[in-house]
C-alpha cells in the first residue's frame, strides 16, 4: 500500500489485530516477562552503526513485535523509504522532495531531482565549507582590521540553530580550544547582548543561519549585529569580512548585504530541522574541524544505511519507531522522554523536540482529512543524573505512563576517578526500577511501618529503551541523530501525516506582525483583539519603558 493510497491505518486488520493484541497483554508486567523468559534481554536487542539497542524492557511479546512489523509491511513501508531516499516528492503540501540523506551519501550513486543529480552541487558547497573553516581556524581568514577571527556568532533559529547548538555542545572535546562559539536564536535583545558582551568587533564572525533569509528572529539578530560591527569599526565595508550566509535564498542574503563570495547555500528539499548536514553546519565545521565534520557525516551516512536496506526486525529506526506507536496509540501515552547519560548531550532533548514535534505534531492526514488517531508525542526530557533529582518521581511512582529513552557511552571523554562508572551505575538502575519496581512484601521485608509501606511501593513495568554505544564521537552523534530522523520518518509514515511541513507554526508569526505596530509608543491598540489580548497589550503599554 502506497502512502498516498486514502488508506485509514486503524481500519486495517493489522491495526485491528494489535488492538486485540493489547487488550491480551496490557496488564502484563516486566517482572513476569523477564522471568518467563531468561534470554529476554539477548532477544529483543539489535545493534547497527556501533549503537545497540536493547529494547527488552518494553511491554512487548514477541508477538507484538511481529504485528508491529506486519502493520510496517501492510503499509509498504519500506516502499515509503525507497520514495524519500530516492527523491520522490512525498513533502506533499510543499510539493518538494526530501533528501537530507543525499547530504551524507557516501554510495557514490547519484541522487536524482527533478532530473538532475544533486550530489556535485552538495560535494561542491561542502568543499567550499571545508576550505573556508579552514582558513577561519588557521587565522589565515582576516576580519577587516586584519587580525584573525576569535569568536563566531551563529545567528539561527529552530533547525538554523537546534542542530549545530546541540552538535557543538555534543563535540566539545573535538573543537578548536582558541575560539570561542555562541549560538543566539532569541529575538530577545538579552540574547544577543550576551554574546556580544566583551566581544571585540576586530575579531568576532557572524554567521548568519536561515534557510528563509527572512525569519523575523534571525533577520532581526542579524541586523542589530550588523549595527553593533559596523558602528564598532566605523564602516560598512567591515561586513564583507564579518559575515558569512547560511542559506538558500541568494538574493535575500545580497540584499542584506552579504556577497555571494561569502554565501554557502542549500536546497528546499532539505528540511529546516533536517539541516545541519549541509551549509547550516558551517558554524560545527569550524569548531570540529572538517575531518570531523566528514566523520559526522560519515556516521549519519552509515544509519541511513542501515536504515533503508537492513530488515525491519534488526532495523533500529524502525523498532524505536514501532514501539513509540505501540505506547502512543494502543497504551494511549501522551509524551516520550529522551535521558542522555551525558552531559555533551544536554541540548540533545531540545534539538529532539523539533525534529519530532514540528515534523509529527499534525492532525491532518497528507490529504488533508482529519486524523481519527494519536500522532507525534511530546518529546521532553534532560541530562542524566539531574533528572532523577527533579522529575523521575513522576516518572516512577505518578500516574501516567511515559516511555523513555536511555542514552549512555561506555566511555567517557573526560575520565575522572570513578564518575563515569557512578553515572553508569544509576544509568543502569534507573531502568532496572522502573521495569521491576518494588513490591509491597519487599518493602515490608525491609521493616517499614505499615503506615508508609504504599508510599515506598514502585509499581514498575515503566517501559524503557537502552541505547548505549562505545563513545560519544562525531560518527556516533551522526548516527544517533539518523536514527532519531528515520523513527521520526516511520511514525509519520503509518500515521499517514506529512512530516515534512510546519503551517502550524505560521499563524503565530502572522499575528505578532498585526500587533507588533500596536506596541508602537503613541499608536492605539486596534481594537481588533479579543478582550483578553487587548487588555494584555493595554497593560504592556502602560507598562513599558518607552
Ligand atoms: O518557524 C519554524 C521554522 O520555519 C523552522 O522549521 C525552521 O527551522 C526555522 O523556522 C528557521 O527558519 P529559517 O532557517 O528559514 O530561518
Amino acid at each position: 500500500m502506497k502512502k498516498n493510497d486514502k488508506r485509514v491505518v486503524i481500519e486495517l486488520d493489522e491495526w485491528r489485530a494489535l488492538e486485540k493484541h493489547h487488550q491480551a497483554v496490557r496488564s502484563l508486567h516486566l517482572k513476569e516477562m523477564f522471568a518467563a523468559d531468561p534470554g529476554r534481554g539477548e532477544n529483543f536487542c539489535a545493534e547497527a552503526c556501533g549503537i545497540l539497542l536493547d529494547y527488552s524492557k518494553n511491554r512487548i511479546t514477541a508477538e507484538t513485535m511481529d504485528l508491529l512489523f506486519s502493520l510496517a509491511r501492510a503499509l509498504d513501508l519500506k516502499g515509503g523509504i525507497e520514495s524519500m531516499f530516492t527523491g520522490e516528492k512525498i513533502n506533499s503540501t510543499e510539493n518538494r522532495a526530501v533528501l537530507h540523506t543525499a547530504l551524507r551519501n557516501e554510495s557514490g550513486k547519484p541522487v536524482m531531482v527533478d532530473g538532475e543529480d544533486v550530489m556535485p552541487e552538495i560535494r561542491r558547497v561542502l568543499e567550499r565549507m571545508k576550505i573556508c573553516s579552514e582558513q577561519i581556524r588557521s587565522g589565515e581568514w582576516k576580519g577587516y582590521s586584519g587580525k584573525p577571527v576569535k569568536r563566531i556568532i551563529n545567528i539561527g533559529i529552530g533547525g538554523s540553530d537546534l542542530g549545530p547548538a546541540m552538535a557543538f555542545q555534543a563535540l566539545r572535546p573535538f573543537a578548536e580550544p582558541g575560539m570561542e562559539f555562541f549560538f543566539v536564536s532569541n529575538i530577545d535583545g538579552t540574547h544577543l547582548a550576551e554574546a556580544l558582551r566583551d566581544a571585540d568587533p576586530e575579531t568576532t564572525l557572524f554567521i548568519v543561519a536561515s534557510k528563509t533569509f527572512t525569519t523575523l528572529e534571525t533577520m532581526t539578530n542579524a541586523m542589530s549585529a550588523r549595527d553593533w560591527l559596523t558602528r564598532s569599526l566605523g564602516s560598512g565595508e567591515a561586513v564583507s569580512r564579518h559575515f558569512i550566509a547560511l542559506s538558500t535564498s541568494a538574493g535575500k542574503v545580497q540584499e542584506f548585504g552579504i556577497s555571494p563570495d561569502n554565501m554557502f547555500g542549500f536546497w528546499d528539499w532539505v528540511g529546516g530541522r533536517y539541516s545541519m548536514p549541509s551549509a547550516i553546519g558551517l558554524s560545527l565545521m569550524v569548531a570540529v574541524g572538517p575531518d570531523n565534520f566528514r566523520e559526522l557525516l560519515h556516521g549519519y551516512f552509515l544509519m541511513d544505511d542501515h536504515f533503508r536496506k537492513s530488515d525491519f526486525e534488526v532495523n533500529l529506526p524502525v523498532i524505536s519507531a514501532l514501539l513509540g506507536i505501540w505506547y502512543n496509540n494502543f497504551f494511549g501515552a501522551e509524551s516520550h522522554a529522551i535521558l542522555p547519560y551525558d552531559q555533551y548531550l544536554s541540548r540533545f532533548p531540545a534539538y529532539l523536540q523539533q525534529a519530532d514535534m514540528e515534523s509529527n505534531g499534525k492532525s491532518v492526514t497528507s490529504e488533508g482529512l482529519p486524523v481519527k488517531w494519536q500522532t507525534g508525542p511530546i518529546i521532553w526530557g534532560e541530562p542524566g543524573t539531574n533528572g532523577q533529582h527533579a522529575f523521575y518521581q513522576l516518572l516512577h511512582q505518578g500516574t501516567k505512563l511515559i516511555p523513555a529513552d536511555f542514552i549512555g557511552f561506555a566511555r567517557s571523554q573526560n575520565p575522572r576517578g570513578d564518575h563515569h562508572r557512578k553515572l553508569m551505575a544509576n544509568f543502569f538502575a534507573q531502568t532496572e526500577a522502573l521495569a521491576f519496581g518494588k513490591s509491597a512484601q519487599d518493602v515490608c521485608r525491609e521493616g517499614v511501618p505499615e503506615e508508609l509501606v504504599p508510599h515506598k511501593v514502585f509499581p514498575g513495568n515503566r517501559p524503557t529503551n537502552t541505547i548505549v554505544a562505545r563513545e560519544l564521537n562525531p560518527c556516533t552523534l551522526g548516527s544517533l541523530i539518523a536514527l532519531y530522523e528515520h523513527k521520526i520518518f516511520v511514525q509519520g509514515y503509518v500515521w499517514g501525516i506529512n512530516s515534512f511541513d510546519q503551517m502550524g507554526v505560521e499563524l503565530g508569526k502572522v499575528l505578532a506582525g498585526r500587533i507588533l505596530p500596536e506596541l508602537d509608543p503613541g499608536r492605539e491598540c486596534s481594537g481588533h483583539h479579543d478582550s483578553s489580548t487587548s487588555n494584555l497589550i493595554n497593560w504592556f503599554r502602560g507598562n513599558c519603558r518607552d
